[in-house]
């Protein structure tokens, strides 16, 4: 019997979907360069698809098969790779990563995982692999096996359990095109990309650039409502810190590392008990804070 790396390899490379643990959400993912297999991930999620995917690869060296890198580039993935950081660049191979996996767009977006799993799977599979967050397009993206399979295990041919994502919320993406641009926060912070390039400019206003950020997302069912510092009757408080006692805390020692690690997690949770609403606590806006409170406002249907 070989390994279930393989096994996920091999039904990769047969044009099937996989579900797949990253540190970061579980994704779902199909082979790069296959146009009907992505055709499929699309269909699966409901995604738009004017909404362009990440290529996963093994490393550095397979990021550079398909993305111009340059010195920024560079620097970036060999300060944060593997690990929760997309970079977008250049396309320098149109058929590694097909013309709908970029939505048709002259960049890609690159990430080298750090899970084990992960990257037993593209050492097998030896190509890049397109993996979008596994929920169906819209909603919270799911930090669990059990919620990865309900949200897109139908459409998949197997599905890989790697245990609960220890970052808990999407990996940062960043351009680095005519300047280094910030696309989407998430674990790898503004201030860690300052130590390593030395300006940071917005996405805010640059839509273009920033294709799947244009609809809100991330949204449970029940209504959001963020910095609250108690519930109304009926609403369900994720609470953060000394704020909230209830049944849900993203973090009672005020931790953010915790706290993006429980959010999707919770918001999931206090959504299945039906309430009228989910009131969140105020999280700081300092470090991982930027993130996750990206997320919250997005869910709360605060697009900025
Ligand atoms: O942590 C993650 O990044 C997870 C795990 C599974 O790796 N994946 C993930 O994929 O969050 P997805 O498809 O949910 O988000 C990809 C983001 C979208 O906002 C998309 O618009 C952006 O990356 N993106 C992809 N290619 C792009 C490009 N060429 N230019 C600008 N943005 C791009
Ligand atoms: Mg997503």
């Amino acid at each position: 019997m070989s390994d279930e790396a393989e096994r996920a390899a091999a039904a990769l490379a047969a044009g099937k979907l996989v579900i797949l643990p990253t540190e970061t959400v579980y994704g779902l993912a199909a082979d790069a360069a296959n146009a009907e297999a992505v055709a499929r991930l699309y269909e699966a999620k409901g995604r738009p698809r004017f909404n362009p995917l990440i290529a996963h690869v093994a490393d550095l060296a397979a990021a550079e098969r398909v993305a111009a890198f340059d010195a920024r580039a560079r620097a970036l993935a060999e300060a944060f790779w593997p690990g929760p950081l997309t970079i977008v660049a250049p396309l320098k191979d149109p058929l590694r990563v097909c013309d709908l996996a970029r939505a048709g767009l002259d960049t890609v977006a690159v990430r080298a995982p750090a899970h084990p799993l992960a990257r037993r799977v593209l050492e097998a599979f030896g190509r890049p692999v397109v993996a979008p967050s596994a929920n169906r397009s819209g909603r919270p993206s799911p930090t669990t096996f059990a919620d990865a399979v309900e949200e897109t295990g139908a459409a998949a041919a197997m599905a890989l359990d790697g245990g609960d994502c220890p970052v808990g919320l999407e990996s940062t993406v960043v351009t680095v095109l005519e300047d280094v641009r910030l696309l989407r926060p998430g674990a790898v912070t503004r201030e860690d990309l300052l130590e390593v390039v030395g300006a940071v400019a917005e996405a805010e206003g640059d839509a273009r650039r920033s294709p799947g950020r244009l609809a809100a997302h991330y949204a449970p069912d029940a209504p959001v409502r963020i910095e609250a510092i108690s519930a109304a009757p009926g609403e369900a408080f994720i609470g953060f810190g000394d704020v909230g006692s209830g049944d849900w805390n993203l973090s009672p020692s005020g931790d953010l590392r915790e706290a993006a690690a429980n959010l999707f997690r919770m918001l999931r949770e206090a959504d299945r008990t039906r309430p009228s609403g989910i009131a969140v606590a105020p999280v700081p806006d300092r470090g991982l804070g930027e993130a996750i409170n990206d997320r919250l406002r997005r869910a709360a249907g605060q697009v900025g």
